[in-house]
């Protein structure tokens, strides 16, 4: 069994998919480890470190592969590269990419989405969306700190009194706890809201203070997945005049708010942004999927009457080195369960619970239920 680790090839992409721990766990299983040259620089990961760790470093690391991971979906550049019949494992972002799922399909692969991975007990240790999200959620208070022309901690000085920054986090899922938690060990002042009632109690046990329109609805917004639901107009109405004037009385907003298969929540209108002092910072941490806040830019900064609003992509890559780490680790742990332990070969279960959940394409077509061609 051979396990390929390609380098990514888009630019903006720092992270990589294995780790020189993972590739010694992939050596125990009885694997041959090949790592495309540099695949592991912008993580501060050096081609010696990966050869010590028992990886061939060579150009031609995907031929012949029997499973390629990568950070990203392949391109056809990449694919034309890969054995027919190989796993490739990766983050897919498979939702609207339809016409890239057929080619991969087309390259005869069967490719597996990270993403799509159940949130079960058994496969959390597999759950690339909280490694990468808990990652950004740390890294966007960072961002914030940056940008923010004053200190984060109350501090009592000879030459008076710096008082602490006032920080109100918008969605409290994974990247929103860590929010509060890193913005609360830099010493702020921090409140939060979200729609699912779950949270609340999570926020306060972070030593933050929870804020939300507690209505029948609210009871309510939590899907039996965990996740948030689409609120009513109503809802979203009160929850604004709620937030509206907590809005204007903070330095930093943190948002992440997100429901599954639907564009962002709009959570903070462009009059909102404007009724904050100047100096103050929002990061929004939805905006690859239209953002929360209204005037967000895709990898910009705005300025909005002296407010910065951060719409950095790819948050995560930011903390590259130990967002590669995680996610090497979600991959080793899947891919773990692909192989039988006796034998080391590939013994991929096609009706495992896992892989009917994250597998896209195989044999030449696309298999997955939720990414079936319109006409089918
Ligand atoms: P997410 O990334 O889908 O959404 C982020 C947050 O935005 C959620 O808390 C959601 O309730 C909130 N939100 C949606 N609309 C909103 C609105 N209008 N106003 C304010 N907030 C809004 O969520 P994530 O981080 O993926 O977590 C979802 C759930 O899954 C959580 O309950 C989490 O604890 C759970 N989870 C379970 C795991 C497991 O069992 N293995 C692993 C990770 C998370």
């Amino acid at each position: 069994m051979k396990i390929a680790i390609a380098k990514e090839i888009d630019p903006s992409e720092p992270r990589v998919a294995a780790s020189p721990d993972t590739v010694k766990k992939f050596k125990a299983l009885g694997a041959d480890v090949a790592i495309e040259p540099g695949a592991g620089i912008k993580s501060g990961v050096p081609d010696s470190d990966f050869v010590a760790a028992g990886a061939a470093v060579t150009a031609d690391a995907v031929k012949d592969a029997d499973i390629v991971v990568k950070v990203r979906r392949p391109e056809a550049s990449e694919l034309a590269r890969y054995k027919r019949g190989a796993l490739v494992i990766a983050i897919m972002d498979p939702y609207g990419n339809e016409a890239a799922l057929k080619t991969i399909a087309d390259a005869g692969v069967s490719a597996f989405a990270m993403e799509l991975m159940p949130r079960i007990t058994r496969a959390q240790v597999m759950d690339v969306l909280s490694s990468q999200a808990n990652l950004a959620g740390y890294r966007a208070v960072i961002e914030a700190a940056e940008a923010f022309g004053r200190a984060f901690p109350m501090m009592m000085t000879a030459a008076g009194t710096v008082p602490a920054a006032k920080v109100f986090v918008m969605g409290v899922g994974v990247a929103g706890l860590q929010a509060i938690a890193t913005a609360r060990r830099l010493g702020a002042v921090v409140t939060a809201t979200d729609v699912r009632p779950a949270t609340k109690e999570q926020v306060e046990s972070l030593g933050a203070k929870f804020l939300a329109v507690e209505d029948e609805e609210f009871k309510n917004a939590q899907t039996a997945g965990g996740y948030a639901k689409e609120m009513s107009k109503e809802y979203q109405a009160k929850q604004a005049e709620l937030t509206a004037e907590h809005i204007k009385k903070q330095d930093i907003i943190i948002t992440t708010a997100l429901i599954p298969g639907r564009p962002a929540p709009r959570l903070v209108t462009a009059e909102m942004v404007r009724s904050m002092k100047p100096g103050s910072v929002l990061v929004d941490l939805a905006v690859e999927r239209g953002g929360n806040i209204e005037g967000v830019k895709a990898g910009k900064i705005v300025d909005l009457d002296g407010v910065k609003i951060i719409g950095f992509t790819n948050v995560a890559g930011r903390v590259a080195a130990s967002a590669s780490s995680l996610y090497a680790r979600n991959l080793f742990s899947f891919i773990e369960t692909l192989v039988d332990k006796t034998t080391k070969a590939l013994a991929v279960n096609w009706d495992d619970e896992l892989v009917k959940a994250t597998a896209l394409t195989r044999n030449g077509a696309v298999i997955h239920p939720n990414f079936q061609p319109k006409s089918a």
